[in-house]
């Protein structure tokens, strides 16, 4: 793994996320899946993932030489996604697994991506300084946080006066039929898939609609963003929102004139 390699971990052992897991759980549910993450991901969202992060992405295109943290960056699809939208930007991926972030120098070297910088790191306890980023982002990950207010306030905390946090989540989508559908889905269908693929993902996909059920929805979302000090709050639906794009403004104060891209 190249760059950083930071230590950082949330050390207060009774937090809990949505899904009821604390972050220990949680690090070695995904160093279990790591190797056949890339691949369930994309089979099970039937490629859909891809174009996800493309339109998260897109939201920093134009940015020129600023940082941009990828958090809770997985095997890094994000970092990379948001590298190909701001190929003048530096990206910074962080993750607590280090399973995971162990394939993203791989997937940049492959992709021919440079400027990207992968290491560990707690999103509730960021190695990185106030406003040195001009966005922060986060795949599908914040759902996973042990606590959703504490990270949302570290994303803003480390993003640039009129920088953006960006937040891409499941939620659970409404409608009385498509809603249940979809949830009949992601309980029964995916977690059966997954483990024929690879029995240590069972664990995994059991865990994903338990914790997307618990989720905020948009409306608690954008109250929560609002909470963490941002503004201009947008909440995106994607896929007959089945995923939303969450993006929030890092407020300026009155007399500052940093820009907005
Ligand atoms: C579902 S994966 C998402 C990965 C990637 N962002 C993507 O789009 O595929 C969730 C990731 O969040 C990471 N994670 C969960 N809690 C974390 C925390 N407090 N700090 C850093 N990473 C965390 C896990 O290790 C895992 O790699």
């Amino acid at each position: 793994m190249s760059g950083l390699a930071i230590p950082q971990t949330s050390a207060a052992a009774e937090l809990r996320n949505a899904g009821g897991k604390s972050p220990q759980e949680v690090r070695e549910m995904f160093a279990r899946v790591a190797r056949r993450y890339d691949f369930l991901n994309h089979l099970l969202s039937l490629g859909l993932d891809i174009r996800w992060r493309k339109v998260a992405a897109r939201e920093i295109s134009g940015l020129k030489k600023e940082t941009v943290a990828d958090l809770c960056t997985g095997t890094g699809d994000l970092a990379l996604a948001l590298k190909r939208s701001a190929p003048e930007a530096r990206v910074i991926a962080l993750d607590f697994t280090p399973e995971m972030v162990a394939y993203g120098p791989k997937k940049a070297a492959r992709a021919k991506l440079s400027g990207l910088v992968f290491g560990i790191g707690d999103t509730l306890n960021l190695p990185l300084k106030d406003g040195s980023c001009a966005a922060a982002s986060v795949a599908f990950g914040i759902r996973n946080v042990g606590d959703l207010d504490r990270g949302l306030r570290e994303m803003a905390r480390v993003v640039r006066p009129g920088g953006k946090v960006l937040v891409l989540e499941f939620t659970k989508p409404q409608g009385h039929f498509f809603g249940p559908l979809y949830m009949f889905y992601l309980k029964n269908v995916l977690p059966l898939v997954a483990s024929c693929i690879a029995w240590v993902a069972g664990d995994a996909y059991r865990y994903l609609p338990k914790s997307i059920q618990a989720f905020a929805g948009p409306e608690e979302m954008s109250e929560r963003m609002k909470a963490a000090g941002l503004v201009e709050i947008r909440a995106v639906p994607l896929t007959f929102g089945t995923v939303h794009l969450y993006v929030g403004v890092k407020a300026k104060p009155l007399t500052n004139s940093t820009s907005t891209f």
